[in-house]
């Protein structure tokens, strides 16, 4: 009989080859890494402490019971380990093992890291490869996924949750993604969706492609489930180790400060010059997004959705902030649903978890149309507005031209508790532009041109709301850094709370 050293050695052994060389070499074939390899390229070198290795599923239907059907740790790698020195708890899903699919203990194992997650203060990333429920188990898987669903919703707000997804996830898998705040993918080799192709053939006669229908194209640009998608796992699994340096490790924690060489005084020149002095021509709020923030890094999120508004993390003097920017580039920044459902979860993770906002204002309003009439831009216009109106994090604005109408109001105002805000010279902010206006106040006047160039002389720049207060200062672009920094110091005390309730009831 062999020693117990010898049977635990056998079995780590075993945990570690998962599904087998041929399983192993069939995920390597379709450019995926490993369960392990992947954690080895997420994780410090080292760092990686792994639980529940020696877990085994507990079927014993349809042959599953007989030692060639179990693999210690089953389909999913869990534990906790290092990014950057900074602790993460991590589960990794092993397609080798039943196609990585969930079974009751497969769902333990994931919910015993998030508890531990949770109760740590760290965040829970989630590497997702599998082909769902285990259908062996039935019920048990399914009760499992409603296990980590409940999870996911407890730590939400409490615990930063990430899931890159770099296999199949479809049915109920999906609603744990949904529930984290990111969701990142891997090109070509991830999809994502509730039925797959031939159930959508059945019922809607629909002929679509797995990769049309949830691939990480799909749901960058079209759907907005995703919030980035990378090339392969290793450039998905670096990028994500640079996204975690941005975050704080729980709601509990301030945002994370890295020394920065980048002088916070330094002044930017280009950007006197970077807005046109045609009202109505284009320019790139990314150039004026990447010249201010430390060293130019700017980890855009949703890129390639409603790129109308942008959103992602930078740093200012070394510490994380939260950018939000209208862009004048695409549809002349005008805030859409999409962009309004974007903005708002955005700035609500930032709030959540003490990132202060910084948004940048070339706003011409909320776009027209019936799509978005009955679409609801109303209801979702409103989700944007309540999420700055009740965020607590310090909040600065920086008005570069246009800040029309109720989209004013919106973009981190004054009148919602911003702390700072600056108009540049070029800032217009007025219920709409002189030509719109002028049509309705002048309506027949003979004169459209002279009431235009009244109008605009008494709007379309930043004195009536510097006058009033509503901006703080009219500032130089060039000092627009120097201001940020110098305010996100001051305001790092700052300490504010809502009124006491259970929660809001956001527009949704
Ligand atoms: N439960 C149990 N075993 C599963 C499974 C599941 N949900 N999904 C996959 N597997 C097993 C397969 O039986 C296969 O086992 P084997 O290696 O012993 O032959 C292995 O995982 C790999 O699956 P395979 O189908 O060969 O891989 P694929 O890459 O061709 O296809 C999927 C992957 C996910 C598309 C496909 O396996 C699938 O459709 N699975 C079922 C999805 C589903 O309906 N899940 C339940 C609803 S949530």
């Amino acid at each position: 009989a062999s020693s117990v050293h010898e049977r635990i050695e056998r079995r780590r052994r075993a945990a570690e080859i998962g599904g087998g060389l041929a399983r192993v070499e069939a995920q390597h074939a379709r450019g995926k890494l490993t369960a392990r390899e992947r954690l080895l390229v997420l994780l410090d070198p080292g760092s990686f402490v792994e639980s529940d290795m020696f877990v085994e599923h507990r079927c014993a239907d349809f042959g599953m019971y007989s030692d060639t059907n179990k693999f210690p740790g089953d389909s999913v790698v869990t534990g906790r380990g290092l990014i950057n020195g900074r602790l993460a708890y991590v589960f990794s899903q092993d397609f080798t093992v039943f196609g990585g699919s969930l079974s009751g203990a497969h769902a333990q194992k994931i919910c015993k890291v998030m508890d531990q997650a949770a109760l740590v203060g760290a965040p829970i990333i989630g590497l997702n490869d599998s082909g769902g429920a285990r259908i062996q188990e039935g019920v048990d898987s399914l009760a499992g996924y409603a296990d980590i669903f409940l999870r996911n919703v407890m730590s939400s707000g409490v615990v930063p949750q990430i899931s890159l997804i770099m296999g199949p996830c479809a049915g109920g898998a999906v609603y744990s993604p949904a529930l984290t705040d990111f969701t990142f993918m891997v090109k070509d080799t991830s999809y994502l969706f509730i039925t797959g192709p031939d159930v959508v053939k059945s019922v809607t006669n629909e002929d679509v492609s797995q990769e049309q229908l949830g691939g990480a194209n799909t749901h960058t640009v079209t759907s907005g489930v995703a919030h980035r998608a990378f090339e392969n796992d290793v450039d998905a699994l670096l990028n994500l180790r640079e996204f975690y340096n941005f975050l704080p490790l729980s709601n509990r924690d301030p945002a994370p400060v890295r020394v920065s060489h980048d002088p916070s005084d330094r002044l930017v020149p280009g950007l006197d010059t970077v807005v046109p002095l045609e009202s109505s021509k284009a320019y790139d709020m990314l150039d004026i997004i990447h010249t201010t923030v430390d060293e130019g890094d700017f980890f855009e999120l949703m890129p390639r959705y409603a790129r109308n508004l942008l959103v992602g993390f930078a740093r200012l003097n070394g510490r994380t902030v939260g950018i939000v920017g209208n862009q004048p580039r695409v549809a002349s920044g005008c805030l859409d649903i999409n962009a309004s459902v974007k903005g708002a979860r955005f700035v609500r993770f930032c709030d959540a978890f003490n990132i202060p906002l910084i948004t940048f204002v070339d706003v011409p309003g909320f776009l027209p149309g019936t799509s978005q009439e009955f679409g609801g831009i109303i209801r979702h216009g409103a989700k944007l507005l309540y999420a700055f109106a009740e965020a607590t994090v310090p909040k600065i604005t920086v008005i570069t031209r246009k800040a029309y109408g109720g989209a004013y109001d919106v973009m981190s105002s004054k009148h919602l508790r911003g702390d700072v805000n600056y108009a540049w010279p070029t800032a217009e902010v007025a219920v709409m532009g002189a030509k719109g206006a002028v049509q309705i106040i002048f309506r027949g006047s003979a004169d459209q041109a002279e009431a235009e160039a009244e109008y605009s002389e008494k709007f379309a720049n930043p004195f009536p709301a510097a006058v009033r207060g509503f901006v703080d200062d009219i500032i130089r672009p060039a000092t627009t850094r120097q201001r940020l920094c110098r305010d996100l110091d001051a305001l790092s005390t700052k300490n504010l709370k809502n009124p006491y309730k259970k929660h809001g009831n956001i527009p949704l």
